[in-house]
């Protein structure tokens, strides 16, 4: 099926069929407003089928042999490869992030599904020996991992294929049913990813994927049934998840204002620059690791600074579909007058423009901030919009004390070569990764991913999140001769 075939609306997925519904959300495309889809949306009936599929299918799912899933896990992986240039271009559509951005996000969601193939087959538990004391004579544990239950797996509008994916893939690698409720502004993604799951042999109920709007997801953030919250979103939203919830396993990656960090003994500016400035705009600053904070030591501020205002104004701005552009809009008018103001209320506090800052539409152009107040906006809270907020420091200890005021705590990146320098930034910043030698925004999907304080709880990545949609359990074997 292609972008413009597609049925109209387009059907959602309840365990693992597609259906209709009675009512319909439209997907408006960022950049320009047309129309790119129509959404059914499923009734409190449908989801009530979804969840209850779910829970039925739970004890068979996680039986499943290992190689069941694996095979499952790598047609989708197979299949978004070899569909990527639709996806990719579906994810436009309905995001705005440049055709370039949305291809490399099909990449990564093919090696998500391949990696959790991978780890469905090695994910084995492990022994620990009881005879370490004498009640323990002859005795051995074998300590396995059971699914928690079925996940409901809630997700953002950013990376509408692949933060679903780092949900999904995880959830049929251990066989946990996973029912999933994309962001209502990108649908389609997880609606297309149901249709491949769908041509999988996985047991019906093992996925279902509802767009239900999020003032009507309550009932499945409350429902017994589904054990499992991994949720992707913003921090207020998240925190009240867990409040609703508050006996549930939630696992949840939220927001954050990440800071790159220039020390003094870096010296290609050239390459820090470059990468900033890209990953300060990527997807238009609408990732929770895209760079916020710049923090430069007084040594190598005379230098990088304009190298980065240059870097910063390379950018190429403008419609998605352009290969030519690098910044495309944000999800919507109301976020980008939401950052114009922010950019206003910095600059009545006394902020300087470097460059950039001027709003058209959902578009504005990469903005680089100096001498900003550290109560504004644009320094504390998370942007999410193409805004860089660059402080000159006179220390690494200051540089690190300034990374850490902030409430969020999702990864930092700091521009050193020094090894002694990484390692105390290790111990002493407060997020969840450190990344050497390049910008925050460096994700691999297979390593451990998430934050502390504000930035949320638990870990993604795809071991990870098997390991976290499971428990221990623990089979104690007797009168065995060691
Ligand atoms: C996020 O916005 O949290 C995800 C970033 C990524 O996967 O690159």
């Amino acid at each position: 099926m292609t972008f413009e075939n597609a049925p109209k609306p387009r059907p959602f997925w309840v365990a693992g069929s597609p259906r209709g519904g009675e009512s319909t959300l439209d997907v408006h495309h960022p950049y320009d407003g047309t129309d790119v889809a129509t959404v059914s949306v499923p009734s409190p009936r449908d989801v009530e089928d979804a969840v209850a599929a779910a829970a039925a299918v739970a004890r068979e799912f996680r039986s499943t042999p290992a190689h069941v899933r694996a095979a499952a896990l790598s047609h989708v992986s197979a299949t978004l490869a070899a569909r990527a240039e639709e996806i990719a271009e579906t994810i436009t559509a309905e995001n705005g992030k440049p055709l370039k951005w949305a291809e490399i996000e099909v990449t990564r969601a093919v090696s998500t599904f391949r990696f959790a193939a991978e780890e469905a087959r090695r994910f084995s538990g492990s022994l620990q020996r009881l005879d370490t004391d004498p009640n323990g004579e002859g005795r051995m544990a074998v300590i396995l991992r059971r699914p928690r239950g079925p996940v409901l797996a809630v997700a953002p509008f950013n990376f509408p294929l692949n933060l679903v994916a780092h949900k999904v893939a995880p959830a049929i690698a251990v066989g946990a049913p996973v029912i999933v409720k994309p962001a209502s502004a990108t649908p389609l993604s997880a609606l297309l990813l149901g249709e491949i799951l769908a041509e999988t042999d996985l047991p019906a109920g093992a996925f279902s994927v509802l767009p239900v709007r999020g003032r009507d997801m309550s009932a499945m953030v409350t429902d017994p049934r589904l054990p499992v919250i991994s949720f992707t979103g913003s921090t207020s939203v998240g925190w009240g998840l867990m409040d609703a919830a508050p006996r549930k396993h939630v696992v949840m990656e939220l927001g954050s204002n990440s800071a790159a960090i220039i020390c003094p003994d870096w010296t290609d500016f050239g390459f820090a620059a470059k990468r900033i400035a890209t990953f300060g705009n990527y997807q238009a600053g609408q990732s929770c690791i895209a760079v916020q904070r710049v923090i430069v030591h007084r040594d190598a501020a005379d230098a990088f600074l304009p190298e980065l205002v240059s870097a910063v104004e390379a950018l190429g701005v403008g419609d998605p579909h352009d290969p030519a552009v690098d910044v495309g809009p944000l999800i919507d008018a109301d976020n980008a007058e939401r950052v114009a103001s922010w950019i206003a209320e910095a600059v009545d506090g006394g902020a300087r423009v470097l460059t950039g800052g001027e709003r058209s539409g959902t578009s504005i152009t990469p903005c680089v901030l100096a001498d900003v107040p550290p109560t504004a906006s644009v320094c504390r809270e998370e942007v999410f919009g193409p805004v860089l907020v660059v402080s000159v420091v006179d220390s690494v200890d200051e540089a690190f004390e300034l990374a850490n005021a902030t409430d969020y705590g999702l990864q930092a990146g700091v521009f050193t070569r020094d090894v002694r320098v990484a390692f105390r930034a290790a111990a002493e910043l407060e997020v969840g990764g450190v990344v050497v030698g390049d910008v925050p925004s460096y994700r691999a999907d297979q390593m451990p991913y998430g934050g502390v304080k504000g930035s949320g709880t638990g870990r993604e990545g795809v071991l990870s999140a098997m390991v976290d949609f499971t428990e221990e359990q623990t089979v104690v074997l007797s009168g065995l001769t060691l």
